[in-house]
């Protein structure tokens, strides 16, 4: 089997790991023991571009069981788990292609080794699949019958890509699925990105402040975790829906150039470029740490403080200190990267249980509709959403009431009035 990995001496580490966070995954544990008996997967092949953790590995083990034909590279080349990779390798028979820390050149090179699978259903982390196959290997995406996608990045660029007509294959949005996004964005990137940065500075949170930008569902996470710390949160916007709602939800809303004297820690989740620039960087505290925890590392406009920069020097694993003139140090985590993924483990497995259970069965949507389909963007279907949800309730042992036949007329109907 072919694959391009670290050291497969790492694999006994990595299948302990995955088996750690498999035990917080019923929802896809219960989705892999019925693809083991249907196989609705049998004979496609799934080329998945993803972030290579104990959780995707789980969803790997899935889609394998459920008789799919797989391989794996990275969506990013500092989120691999090398002892991960080597036990899907050793220990699961999975191919994959990646390695934490990689150049962009070999990144490039494992998403072409992915697509050589020629796959059916491509799974992507913010549309690097997609994008090679409407790029630069365009011959192959005639075989592709859909494509499936995680972040809220990716879908805004599909979404634009199936406005210009460009699209050549169909794609799920399984970031819009609400047990998708209401969760794993929110709790997942509130919860990982503050273990990412605590885990690069060992930083106590108490008592600084903490300026989050961006207040979509990611950065009402991140602001809600920071609060519960003990923090002082500042919100930036350019959404005046978005910004009342952070007002209204109590955190104060400034301007980034008002905020950037203001803040201890600063994190990007905005999903836009150059969001902390040199003017912002020029009025920050001696001592500032600052991350990004949005897919793309484009965030921080970290050329920008290079140009301002006097010297620069790596303090901490993840920390690199940027001395600015007038005696002043900013710090960069994880080079302006995902620093949950980066600089910790990624979301926990409970929360990406609910993620990966809409990858699975939207891969067997996909095996089961596929000749119907159109060159467009779809969301996962709410029958989906539902049984998640319901699968999850149950699992945390939650029961929730069910409407008698009154409430349901009275639903259905409108001629009860007052
Ligand atoms: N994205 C965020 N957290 C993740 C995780 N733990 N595994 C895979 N993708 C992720």
């Amino acid at each position: 089997m072919n694959s391009d990995i670290k050291d497969k001496t790492l694999a006994s580490k990595g299948k302990l790991r995955i088996e750690w966070a498999n035990q917080n995954m019923p929802v896809l544990n219960l989705i892999k023991e019925r693809f083991a008996k249907d196989k609705p997967l049998k004979g496609v092949r799934l080329a998945a571009c993803l972030h290579v953790t104990t959780e995707t590995a789980s969803l790997m083990r899935t889609l394998k069981e459920g008789g799919g034909e797989v391989a794996l590279c990275a969506s990013n080349p500092l989120s691999t788990q090398d002892d991960v990779a080597a036990s899907l390798v050793c220990d699961y028979d999975i191919p994959v292609y990646a390695i934490c820390g990689e150049d962009s050149e070999t990144y490039y090179k494992h998403i072409n080794q992915v697509l050589d699978l020629k796959p059916n259903i491509t799974m992507d982390d913010g549309a690097d699949l997609v994008s090679t196959l409407h790029t630069k290997r365009t011959e192959d995406a005639g075989q592709v019958w859909a494509g499936t996608e995680e972040t809220t990045t990716g879908v805004i660029r599909l979404k634009s890509m199936a406005r210009d007509k460009v699209l050549k294959f169909p794609v799920i949005a399984v970031n819009d699925a609400e047990t998708k996004h209401f969760f794993d964005n929110r709790y997942g990137t509130g919860q990982s990105t503050l273990d990412g940065i605590i885990r690069a500075t060992n930083r106590l949170l108490a008592g600084t402040t903490f300026v989050v930008a961006g207040y979509g569902w990611c950065g009402r996470g991140l602001a809600t975790r920071a609060q519960g710390m003990g923090a002082s949160v500042v919100v930036t916007e350019i959404d005046p829906l978005k910004a009342l709602e952070a007002a209204m939800d109590g955190f104060r809303v400034l301007p980034m150039a008002d905020a950037a004297s203001l803040g201890d820690f600063f994190c990007t989740v905005t999903g836009n470029k150059h969001v902390i620039r040199k003017e912002h960087f020029e009025l920050m505290k001696d001592g500032a740490i600052v991350a990004n925890s949005g897919h793309f590392n484009v965030e921080i406009d970290l050329e920008g403080l290079e140009k301002i920069a006097l010297a620069k020097r790596k303090m901490r694993e993840c920390v690199t200190e940027y001395k600015l003139p007038g005696n002043r140090r900013i710090n960069i985590l994880a080079e302006g990267r995902l620093v949950n993924l980066a600089s910790a483990e990624g979301h926990p497995s409970s929360v990406m249980d609910m993620s990966f259970a809409n990858q699975a069965l939207a891969a067997e949507w996909v095996a089961q509709n596929h000749k119907t389909l159109e060159k467009k963007v779809y969301v996962v279907p709410v029958e989906i959403d539902k049984q998640i949800s319901n699968l999850k309730l149950k699992s945390m042992g939650i029961k929730i009431d069910v409407l008698t036949p009154e409430q349901e007329r009275y639903l259905a109907g409108w001629q009860e009035g007052t």
